[in-house]
């Protein structure tokens, strides 16, 4: 199987993204052909400033690779190294309704955060409808809340085919972790766009600091109190073992523990599985040559499939000159 992601550059990796993508993404690339890369197209909805961008950029591969990524198995590299996907943009979104992007929660979510609603964040989703088409990905391992948007690039794929009455796009599907959605400080979701995050790569006293600032009910010390409804254990769920999970719900309920006890709990298990992370992390900080060859390397690779099926998109669409499809 093909798998294709993408994951933002427009700030620092937090728990949400660990979560909801990243681990799907390590585990996928032992037994699929893993392309996954650095959106940093995308990220110039949100910032404007070109240093800030390249930096992100770069951290965003240092952290993938810190996490497991192995660049012998899986591509990773920078959305821009293939500028095909900025041409196929511009092709979809001429067989796109304008009334499939009025639908975009993301778009109205993030102008109602007071994001500028600029046309590149309302157009998002078909330059992110290009990425995943344009390598003919079988899969697309997001968490919850890019569902839709994957969803509106099988439609674009359908589109496209029909305009042209040809099979050349192919139906992506999309992979959902466990963790759905999970949950910030402030028990939105967490996002680099919402302040509320829980980043992989500080140091673990701000770390702490940050779990310590988890939202909580007023549920006395010695009152019972509900796991499922607890944004401290929702997090700690994902990182700790079954029987780690278990045993804390287990003190939830019997009262007598407070919420303090529960985060102190959940920065050991953030600790736990971030902290070898986060060493390897500094080594491969201290050879940027080794992470630029890697970008290099994959973009390589990924910018030959990318070629080939523009060149079969633009034959169709009649942009590649003397090669008529239809006569
Ligand atoms: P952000 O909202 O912080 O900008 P992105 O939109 O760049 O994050 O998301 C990158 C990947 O991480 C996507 O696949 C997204 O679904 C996933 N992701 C981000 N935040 C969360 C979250 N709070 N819960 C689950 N998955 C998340
Ligand atoms: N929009 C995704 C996000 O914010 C990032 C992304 C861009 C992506 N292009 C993609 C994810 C293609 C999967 C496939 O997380």
């Amino acid at each position: 199987m093909r798998v294709l992601s993408g994951i933002q550059s427009n700030g620092k990796l937090h728990l949400g993204n660990y979560l909801g993508a990243i681990t799907q993404h390590i585990e996928l690339q032992d037994a699929n052909e893993c392309f996954f890369f650095i959106a940093n197209y995308h990220a110039l909805t949100t910032i404007h400033d070109g240093n800030i961008v390249r930096g992100y950029a770069h951290d965003v591969a240092l952290d993938y690779l810190a996490l497991g990524l192995d660049p012998s198995k899986a591509a990773l590299f920078r959305q821009t190294d293939v500028p095909e996907v900025t041409e196929l943009t511009w092709i979809l979104s001429t067989v796109t309704g304008k009334g499939l992007l009025d639908r975009a929660t993301s778009y109205k979510d993030k102008t109602a955060k007071g994001l500028s609603a600029s046309m590149g964040l309302f157009c998002y989703p078909i330059l992110m409808a290009a990425d995943i088409l344009i390598y003919r990905s079988d899969i697309v391992p997001v968490g919850k809340d890019q569902t839709q948007h994957v969803e509106m690039a099988q439609d674009m794929a359908a589109y496209f085919n029909n305009t042209y009455n040809s099979d050349i796009l192919k139906r992506p599907e999309v992979r959902l972790n466990d963790a759905r959605v999970v949950p910030g400080v402030d028990g939105q979701k967490m996002s680099k766009s919402y302040g509320n995050t829980i980043n992989l790569f500080d140091p673990p006293k701000p770390t702490r600091k940050r779990i310590m600032s988890i939202k909580t009910d007023s549920t006395p010390v010695d009152d019972p109190k509900d796991p499922d409804n607890c944004n401290v254990f929702a997090l700690y769920r994902l990182l700790a073992t079954p029987e780690e999970t278990h045993d804390l719900a287990e003190r939830y309920r019997a009262g007598g523990m407070g919420y303090g006890e529960a985060k102190g709990l959940l920065a050991e298990a953030v600790e736990r599985t971030l902290g070898p992370a986060r060493e390897r992390r500094i080594e491969l900080a201290a050879d940027p040559d080794y992470v630029e060859d890697v970008l290099r390397t994959s973009s390589a690779k990924a910018r030959t499939v990318a070629a080939n099926v523009m060149e079969q998109v633009r034959d169709v669409c009649g942009l590649n000159v003397g090669k008529d499809t239809h006569r």
